[in-house]
Order: C-alpha cells, then sequence, then structure tokens
C-alpha cells in the first residue's frame, strides 16, 4: 500500500476547547464562539505552525439537555456558523486548509454545492467539507421534522447527497469562462454541464452559477463510525475523521476502510484516515497531568454529571456524583459501543461518577495521548508508522491555552523527526494533504451543448 512519509496533522477549532470546562479556564476566551479576533489569532498561530488544516465540526441546533447543565456549558450554543466563519479566516490566511462539516441530512445539495465553490474559489483552494449524517436528533425540529431520520436511511441519503453535490461542482468545464471582451464571449457553450439529477431524495438539475473550484472539488471529509459510516466514507471520503482509542483497533479500522475503497474503484491512497487526537503536552510529563488537573477541577458536577449521562445514554440526574454508576440500561444507539468502553472501565478501575468525567472531559471518550513533548512524539509515531492512520486532527483542550502548547512545543519535535512538513510544499488543501486533483466527470466526453440548445439553454 503506497502512502506518504509524512503525517497529516489538521487542527479541529472549538471555540473555547474541547475541555467540557474549557470557557472556565484563564487559558481559554470564554465568548470565543463569536470572537472573531480569538478565530483569526487561532488559525494564524496554526498556520505559522505550518499544519493542514483546520476543522470545524457543527450542529444546526441547540443540543437537548437540562436547563441547568445546559446554562452551564459552551459547547454548540452560541457559535458562528462555519462556512461564514471561514469565508472571513480565508482573507486572513494563506495556506491552511479550512474544513467545515455541513449536514446531508439538512441541506440541499445544490445550497451546500454553492456554498462550497464559493469557499474554495474565495480561499484560493482551501475548503474541504466535513459530511456528516447529523448526530444531534434537534435538528429535526428546526426543519420541519418532529423526528430524525433513522440512522441508516440518513447515510441512503448521504450516497445520494454527494454525488448530487460532485455533479453540480462539475457544471462547468476548468477552462469554460474565457471572458473575451474583443469576441464578446463570456464563456465557452460547451464548457457547460446539466446534471439532470432525478434520484430516490433529491432532484437538482443544475448547472450551478459557480465555476470549477480552483481543486475541481473540495475536499471531502467524513465523520461516522458505525459499518454504513465506513461505506460512506469509502465510497466518498477523501478524509476520515475516526474515532478508534487503541493502536490495534485502529490498525484494523485502517485497513478495513482502506480495502473497502477497492469496491468503489478507488485507491488506498485517495483518503487520509485521521483520528482525533486530545494531545495533552507538557515539557514534562508532570506538567501535562498539571494542566489537565486544573481543567478537571473546573467542572461544574451538573455539567460533569450530564455529560457521563449523555454519553453513556442514561439519565444520571438523580444521582450522586461521589456515588458510583447507577445499573441502567443505555436509551442512546448512537453511543453504544463508547457506553460499553466506558462501563467497563469504570468497572474495572472502580471509579465514580465524579472520577469517570475527570477522566473523560478533555477527549469526550476518544483517543488521548499525555505525556512530555518526547512521550506524546513517540506514541503518535508509533501509530503512524504502524499503519494505524496517516495523520491526526489535534483536539486542543483549550484555545488558545493549549492549541499553542500543541503548536510550540509537540509541532518543533515532530518536524526535527521528519515525521511532518516544516513549510508549505503547495497552495491547495490538496497539495497540503498530498490528494490528486480530480477531473471532471464530463472530461474526455462529447459536448452535451446541442442537446442543451434543444432543452432551451
Ligand atoms: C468523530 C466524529 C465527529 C462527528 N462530527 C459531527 C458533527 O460535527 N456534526 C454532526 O451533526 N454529526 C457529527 N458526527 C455524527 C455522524 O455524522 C453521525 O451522524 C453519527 O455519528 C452516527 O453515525 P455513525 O453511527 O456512523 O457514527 C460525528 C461523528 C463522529 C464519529
Amino acid at each position: 500500500m503506497s502512502r506518504s512519509d509524512r503525517m497529516h496533522v489538521g487542527v479541529f477549532f472549538k471555540n473555547t476547547g474541547h475541555h467540557i470546562a474549557a470557557w472556565r479556564h484563564p487559558g481559554s476566551q470564554p465568548d470565543a464562539g463569536i470572537n472573531i479576533r480569538h478565530y483569526i489569532e487561532c488559525a494564524q498561530a496554526s498556520e505559522r505552525a505550518g499544519l493542514d488544516f483546520l476543522f470545524f465540526a457543527d450542529s444546526a441546533a441547540v443540543r437537548e439537555a437540562d436547563i441547568e447543565p445546559l446554562s452551564r456549558s459552551s459547547q454548540y450554543t452560541a457559535y458562528f456558523e462555519p462556512t461564514t466563519l471561514l469565508a472571513s479566516l480565508a482573507m486572513m490566511t494563506k495556506h491552511i486548509g479550512l474544513v467545515a462539516t455541513q449536514t446531508s441530512s439538512y441541506n440541499e445539495p445544490y445550497n451546500l454545492a454553492r456554498r462550497m465553490a464559493s469557499l474554495d474559489h474565495l480561499s484560493g483552494g482551501r475548503a474541504g467539507w466535513n459530511c456528516v449524517t447529523s448526530g444531534n436528533h434537534a435538528e429535526a425540529y428546526n426543519f420541519g421534522r418532529d423526528e430524525h431520520y433513522e440512522h441508516d436511511e440518513r447515510y441512503r441519503m448521504a450516497h445520494e447527497f454527494v454525488e448530487v453535490v460532485k455533479g453540480l461542482w462539475d457544471s462547468w468545464d476548468d477552462d469554460a469562462f474565457v471572458y473575451d471582451r474583443e469576441g464578446g464571449r463570456f464563456f465557452r457553450p460547451e464548457g457547460l454541464h446539466r446534471l439532470n439529477h432525478e434520484g430516490q431524495y433529491f432532484r437538482s438539475r443544475g448547472p450551478l452559477n459557480v465555476p470549477r473550484p480552483p481543486q475541481g472539488r473540495p475536499v471531502i471529509f467524513q465523520a461516522g463510525i458505525s459499518d454504513a459510516g465506513k461505506e460512506l466514507a469509502a465510497a466518498t471520503a477523501e478524509g476520515v475523521f475516526s474515532g478508534e482509542l487503541t493502536l490495534e483497533g485502529s490498525q484494523k479500522h485502517y485497513a478495513d476502510i482502506k480495502t473497502r475503497m477497492g469496491k468503489y474503484g478507488r485507491q488506498p491512497d485517495e483518503l487520509r484516515v485521521l483520528p482525533g487526537l486530545t494531545a495533552i503536552v507538557g515539557r514534562t510529563r508532570s506538567e501535562a497531568l498539571d494542566i489537565e488537573r486544573e481543567l478537571a477541577e473546573l467542572i461544574h458536577p451538573v455539567v460533569g454529571r450530564e455529560y457521563i449521562g449523555t454519553l453513556l445514554g442514561i439519565d444520571l440526574s438523580d444521582c450522586d456524583v461521589d456515588d458510583h454508576l447507577p445499573d441502567r440500561e443505555s436509551k442512546t444507539r448512537k453511543t453504544a459501543g463508547i457506553a460499553v468502553s466506558v462501563k467497563a472501565m469504570a468497572e474495572r478501575e472502580n471509579l465514580t461518577i465524579r472520577q469517570l468525567y475527570e477522566r473523560l472531559a478533555g477527549s469526550h471518550g476518544k483517543l488521548t495521548m499525555r505525556g512530555s513533548v518526547t512521550e506524546v512524539a513517540d506514541e503518535m509515531q508509533t501509530w503512524f508508522e504502524g499503519h494505524a492512520c496517516d495523520g491526526f486532527i489535534f483536539q486542543p483542550m483549550t484555545m488558545p491555552g493549549d492549541l499553542n502548547n500543541i503548536i510550540e512545543l509537540l509541532i518543533p519535535e515532530l518536524q526535527n523527526r521528519g515525521l511532518i512538513r516544516t513549510g508549505y510544499d503547495g497552495t491547495t488543501l490538496r497539495d497540503n494533504l498530498e490528494l490528486k486533483r480530480p477531473a471532471s466527470r464530463y472530461a474526455g466526453k462529447p459536448s452535451d451543448v446541442r442537446e442543451l440548445a434543444k432543452q432551451g439553454f
């Protein structure tokens, strides 16, 4: 399996940071979600460090929770819509990729294709789209539905959605717009294509009213861990935000996804597997542990208890945080995998609810590497060289505090080891990720201009 000898690294921006108490820490910005200066500073610092891309999650709804813990949390409650935010960050950066999560469950393919194509043009070819199927069921209530679409149906919709979006991005040949003032020709008629899509879930005629994006198509990411999620990744994704916790689990997942690609006529090297990583790094191991402890002390018990309840899919609101987990059945399918591993850990180590949330609040049950710079870099290297991943997406616990730690301590170490680039080699996100620019689906095919003329175009 041929692959790059360099790791790819991005950073997942969450307004105040990923730790549930991040907004209370002096090293974060409590109003970060709507503070453009904060985002500009973090984006420029990430670019100076040479990172491949910034990644933004999204939800088109405030999550459902009791008002008491909700009003003490900062996550997904007050923040900018990602493509709007990235359009402004595109003006303040030059090289770093800009990846926005946009759901395939509550969007129209045409609107999304247009927004992402515009972002790709605005940024000079640095746009990426993380195609999700909406983890938050409350989105349904904001889009005229009483219930969220069922899990596998969301994935069936997503397959078709991505095909329509890709088709719309190919609406124009790369050289369609000639802007010939003298001849009076704005675009070459043969360079225009109409998609005429009529599928099970979507209808869209096209063409898109944005020229073909500089990258041909913005880079498509996927974040979903079920079998249906892996299948969508194998069929469509060029970056996978994965969530395996162990080296062996991630090696299996890596091989699994890359093998599945064959059935869609794709090569393994057309996709980067990038686990989310909470890297808690200090000059020494004890410095790293102090950072974690300081944040743990800031977790309000009501927030911590609700957090563990949501992770496990059980109601803990009547429990004392210094008691052990009650024996209740999980209601949420989504968290089933995490619920099992968290419950097993609590039993194995005899942990109380408080001890559990203090342990998990930074990583949200995802991969964590903690310790000195050398220790964390060693572990990342083992994962990369062991074919468990093609790189990582950092999830800083606080922003900018912990992000700066990663940038100032860990990145130089990875660069010294020759594991990541020291500067940018190209100008697009595809260049950063060493991904090829895709040809248009119409390349090399006869023009349909006569047919279009008959249809009134
Ligand atoms: C690492 C990861 C990140 C995700 N990020 C988002 C997100 O930003 N917005 C969203 O609506 N759903 C997000 N999801 C949810 C998935 O798109 C999907 O709806 C959900 O996980 C169920 O799919 P699965 O069973 O394949 O994991 C994420 C899932 C994972 C595993």
